[in-house]
């Protein structure tokens, strides 16, 4: 057993396993399709989903992806609990995992919560997005997306535009070390305040420009402004739109023929992006969204040993 907390350190070999694993998962027209051999491979084990920030995707996807392998979820509420008397994250997933409870799904606004639950609790913990640490599973799926849309494993030769506010993204740096691994070559772009001032650490292509992140992208993964973790000055939404937003005319006259379009969600109609490129053919935005399941089954399986 083992805990998934970030793809910085994950292995290319290990990383394309899950994805194999995954993509199990999927059957035809992207359905959610179990095979019969996994169907009670969690049989028995209860997960705690413990999310400490707000989220659609990842909670229904992780809590779907536990009971289609047969397992329980366990919906825990921080409001709800002793939390609220000022017990620790430590102690309560100490506590729960007395109870029984095989596996810790946790999103958090630190940074360090997950991995101080994994070195305290002799138990498989998964990172859900930890402030603006990482997001793993996001990552994964964000590759098997890539993956089944280029009907390839690895993805040498493939250019990937990441585009928004990077330096408060969990994905951005997800995405990026998964990307790397899997030989993509990536642009980060946005904004002057919404990038990162350590770059040489991200060892990617910037760009100051969205066009010039476009230019070549067979992939363009559009991020949301996290308005919630800016305390600096504020962006102004209008020059966001215009210099920063894809609509159909960047998408006719800026973009790669056959580019496809991404995004992790929440999507802000009419910021990032327009509602009509969400909607087109070339969004695969409700594919990462099934494919979430997908791989957050293989990752609990693989994590916990019954692949
Ligand atoms: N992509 C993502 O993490 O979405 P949620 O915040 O809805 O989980």
């Amino acid at each position: 057993m083992k805990s998934v907390l970030g793809l910085a350190d994950m292995s290319r070999d290990e990383i394309l396993a899950i994805l194999e694993l995954a993509a199990q998962f999927v059957g035809e027209d992207d359905a959610p399709c179990t095979p019969t051999r996994y169907q009670d491979a969690l049989r028995g084990a209860s997960i705690a989903l413990m999310f400490f920030e707000p989220s659609t995707r990842t909670r229904a996807s992780f809590e779907l992806a536990i009971s289609r392998l047969g397992g329980y979820p366990l919906i825990f509420t921080s409001d709800a609990s002793s939390m609220k008397k000022g017990e620790s994250e430590v102690d309560t997933c100490l506590n729960l995992a007395a109870m029984g409870v095989e596996g810790f799904v946790i999103r958090h606004s630190e940074r360090r919560v997950p991995f101080t639950v994994a070195d305290a609790v002799d138990k498989p913990v998964f990172n859900a997005g930890n402030g603006i640490g990482e997001h793993p599973t996001q990552g994964l799926l964000d590759l098997l997306t890539i993956q089944r849309t280029l009907g390839r494993q690895t993805l040498e030769g493939v250019r990937v535009a990441i585009i928004g506010d990077i330096v408060h993204s969990r994905v951005a740096r997800s995405d990026v070390y998964g990307l790397r691994t899997l030989g993509a070559s990536v642009v980060v772009a946005g904004p002057a305040q919404l990038l990162p001032t350590d770059r040489a650490a991200w060892d990617v292509d910037f760009a100051t420009e969205r066009d010039a992140a476009l230019d070549g992208a067979d992939f363009v993964i559009m991020l949301r402004v996290q308005r919630e973790r800016i305390h600096s000055e504020a962006v102004d939404t209008d020059a966001y739109v215009r210099e920063w937003g894809v609509d159909e005319n960047v998408v006719e006259t800026r973009m790669k023929q056959g580019a496809w379009i991404m995004h992790p969600g929440p999507v802000m109609r009419g910021v990032e992006l327009s509602g009509r490129v969400a909607d087109s053919s070339r969004s695969l935005i409700l594919r990462q969204a099934a494919y979430g399941v997908a791989s957050r089954q293989a990752v609990l399986l693989h994590a916990m040993g019954r692949a």
